[in-house]
């Protein structure tokens, strides 16, 4: 027990508590729950900020899954909660063009969009600059898996260098551009300006969120796995790569993690429980710096408002076997069974020992 007292709380009440948050992603690799995860989030820094939004960044959408409610690009207030939206974007949808199809179309958007990743950082760009005039309380992000997650992160710096490249361009060959722009019959002047504008507007946002992704009051990610080799060889990666973009992260939420009690029966759950024991000992090893969340396995999904909600009590409180849940009457009364077998067990063997006196 002293030992446990020195590891940091193994709930997320942390992320509860830090008021100053303004961006919380949650990410992992596929199907260990991170929508699961960020939904419950959601659902509990509702119930202590003003405003929440829940964004879902994955193109495979299924915050509408969870919560058993359609949503659009556009955020939606989640049914039964006053102050929780929750809007679903496709950082690769083709027929958003992020530069603008508004008449500069040309030479200069083509050399726009061959940066590389330009697109989609254009788009996910577009979305926070949205977002941030919106003054939601604190955005939760549901993340697609983890390459794809880590690449959005990495978007404000790939847009910076884009841009500057574009910027020198400009400088060193604004009018030869422009003429050449005219002349491969691409759009005027205005059209040139226009998208430089643009490109300008969107550099301040990048510049703004790229410093707010790398200040720990306001920014933490949070990384959801289960116990298994390949996940925790992901979230390992995971972690530097964050800590390579200085991007906070010091929670953990260890899912599907099979108790003692569901195990009692079955020697397949017994094994398993076994392999996720030495997985959990590394996690607690390599990260006993985090807040690790321990998640049961639950025998159904996880569905709709009132599951999620149900849930939700295993991020505050660590999970605890029903055992020991147990009130102190059942276990009172457990106690007399008991007692009332032994005393029938010394009644019984002393019939016995007499019966054999009497031999
Ligand atoms: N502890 C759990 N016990 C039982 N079922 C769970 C548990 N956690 C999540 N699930 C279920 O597992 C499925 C996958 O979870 P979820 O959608 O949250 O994962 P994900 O990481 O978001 O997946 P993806 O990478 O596909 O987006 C869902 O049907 C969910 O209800
Ligand atoms: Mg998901």
């Amino acid at each position: 027990m002293d030992l446990n007292q020195e590891l940091p709380e193994g709930t997320v009440q942390n992320v509860l508590d830090q008021d100053t948050l303004k961006w919380v992603f949650v990410g992992g690799k596929g199907g260990v729950g991170k929508t699961t995860c960020s939904s419950i989030l959601a659902i509990l820094l509702a119930r202590v900020r003003p405003s929440v939004l829940i964004i879902s960044t994955d193109p495979a959408h299924n915050l509408s899954d969870a919560f058993q409610q359609r949503f659009t690009k556009t955020p939606t207030l989640v049914n039964g909660f006053p102050n929780l939206y929750a809007m679903e974007v496709d950082p690769n949808m083709e027929n958003d063009d992020p530069l603008g199809s508004d008449n500069t179309d040309g030479f200069l958007s083509d050399l726009a969009n061959a940066i590389p990743g330009i697109d989609e950082a254009m788009s996910f760009a577009e979305m926070l600059k949205l977002v941030q005039t919106m003054d939601y309380s604190v955005i939760v992000f549901d993340t697609a898996p983890t390459g794809h997650t880590l690449r959005l992160l990495q978007f404000p710096s790939t847009l910076e260098k884009g841009l500057d490249k574009m910027m020198s361009l400009k400088n060193k060959f604004g009018g030869l551009l422009s003429q050449m722009t005219r002349l491969l019959g691409g759009g005027d002047e205005f059209a040139e300006d226009a998208m430089f504008g643009k490109l300008e507007g969107m550099k301040d946002v990048i510049e703004q969120v790229n410093k707010q992704f790398k200040d720990p009051d306001l920014t933490t990610f949070i990384c959801v796995c289960i116990p298994e080799f390949l996940s925790l060889y992901e979230t390992e990666r995971l972690v530097q790569e964050l800590t390579k973009f200085e991007i906070d992260t010091h929670n953990i939420i260890i899912n599907q993690v099979i108790f003692d009690e569901e195990a009692v029966e079955s020697k397949l759950l017994k094994a398993r429980m076994r392999m996720q024991q030495k997985y959990l000992d590394q996690f607690y090893m390599l990260y006993d710096d985090f807040h690790i969340t321990k998640l049961p396995l639950l025998p159904q999904e996880v569905c709709g408002v009132e599951s999620l909600k149900a849930f939700s009590s295993n991020f505050l409180s660590p999970y605890q076997p029903s055992i020991v849940r147990g009130t102190i009457e059942e276990l009172e009364q457990r106690i007399l069974i008991l007692k009332e077998e032994l005393k029938n067990a010394e009644t019984e063997l002393e019939r016995l020992g007499k019966g054999k006196q009497k031999v």
